[in-house]
Order: structure tokens, then sequence, then C-alpha cells
């Protein structure tokens, strides 16, 4: 069963409703992946307007947080529950043009592993994957669908070709799982060995 729910996650209100939403359909949070996410503008750091700055940390950093402050809160109620934010490659090296979508991403990472360590021994894991380029529709928005653009894309992927949705998919659900009871405030790339060049 699923459920529905409206949420802006750059807005407070939007996110606690969301959670007592899950809570009174599910009965309980288990574990929790904070996908959502933008790219912002392109535009190099002197041209980055304050809008696009704002809009990119609003949603991609102050969101995150948002929603852990809610999951954790009852997650500590529970006694347990395990995290997992969206980064990015983008959150352990540098890309050009992209300033504000860089800045947040690293610091999702470092967010991530200030609530790893807050929480640990009250049974709470906070991890974060980072993803390389994977096909979705915003690296569709990049390449403007163009398949020699995709092709340089994924020519730059060691492995040589694009991630699928499915294998950042496993990868969450396996730092969600027991399997991964002993691991927290990982950023683990599953980006075809991109940060390993
Ligand atoms: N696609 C990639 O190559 C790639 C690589 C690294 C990291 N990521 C990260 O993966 C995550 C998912 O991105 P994607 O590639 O699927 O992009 P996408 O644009 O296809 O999907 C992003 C999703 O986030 C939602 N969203 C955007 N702003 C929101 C907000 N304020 N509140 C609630 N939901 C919001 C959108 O509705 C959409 O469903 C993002 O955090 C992105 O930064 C993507």
């Amino acid at each position: 069963m699923g459920v529905f729910v409206k949420c802006d996650i750059s807005i407070d209100d939007d996110v606690k409703k969301l959670i007592k939403t899950t809570v009174e359909s599910f009965g309980r949070l288990d574990f929790a992946f904070n996908n959502a996410g933008i790219e912002g503008h392109s535009a190099s750091t002197h041209e980055c307007t304050e809008e696009n700055w704002e809009k990119t940390i609003g949603v991609n950093l102050r969101g995150v947080w948002f929603c852990m402050k809610h999951e954790i809160e009852l997650m500590l109620k529970e006694g347990k529950g395990a995290i997992v934010n969206n980064a990015s490659i983008a959150g352990l090296v540098g890309f050009p043009s992209i300033p504000a979508y860089v800045a947040s991403k690293h610091g999702v990472i470092g967010l991530t592993k200030a609530a790893a360590l807050e929480y640990a021994r009250r049974s709470i894991r906070v991890n974060v994957v980072c993803p390389g380029v994977i096909r979705t529709p915003m690296i569709d928005r990049f390449t403007g669908k163009n398949k020699e653009v995709e092709k340089q894309f994924a020519n730059q992927e060691p492995i040589g070709r694009l991630g699928e949705p499915e294998e950042v998919a496993d990868a969450v659900m396996w730092l969600c799982s027991d399997a991964a009871s002993f691991v927290t405030g990982v950023a683990l790339p599953v980006d075809g060995g991109w940060v390993a060049q």
C-alpha cells in the first residue's frame, strides 16, 4: 500500500505533515530515504544568483535537514531507525558551473556525518549515497535527451555507461536494512567508479 502526500521539503510544515501522515497510515517509521533534490540553474560562482542559491540550498540542504529533524524525533520515540540521504558525487568532488548544487551536496554529507555521531548510541543509523550519472529526468535535462551528449556522459563513467535508478535503490535498501547494522556515517559512492579516478 502506498500513500500520496503533497510535500515541498523546503517547507517545515509540509514535512511535519508528511511524517504525521506516514505514522497515521503505517503505524511507525522504520527507515527513510531523503531523495528529493534539484540541480538549480547552471552558472559560474560569480554569476550564480541569490535566488538560485537560496532555492537550491533550500531544497537540497535545508529540506534534507527538515526531513531528518522530524524522522529522528519519531525514531527516538520508537527506539531505532535508519536514514539514508541522497547527495551526489558532487558532494565529494567539485563540478564547475553548479556551485549551489555542489555546496548543497557537500553540506548533506556533513549533516549526515554529524547526525550519525549524535544518534549512534541511540540505535539510529544515518548514511548518505553519492550517485554518479544516473538515468533520470534530471540527467535528461542536462543532455536534452541527445544520444551523443548522453554518450559523452557515459564515457566519463569508468564503468562506461550511465547508472540506473534501481542500482542506487539497491544500495539504499542495503543501508536501510539490518545487513548494514554496523554501518553509520558513511558517504557511499554509487558511481561506476567516478570518484576513484
Ligand atoms: N540523476 C543523477 O545523475 C543524480 C546524480 C547524483 C545525485 N542525484 C540526486 O538524486 C536525487 C533524485 O534526483 P533525480 O535524478 O531522480 O532527479 P529528478 O528531477 O528526476 O527527480 C527529483 C525528484 O525530487 C522532487 N522534488 C524536487 N524538489 C522538491 C521539493 N522541494 N520537495 C519535494 N520534492 C521535490 C521532484 O518532484 C522529483 O520527483 C536528487 O537529490 C539528486 O540531486 C541524481
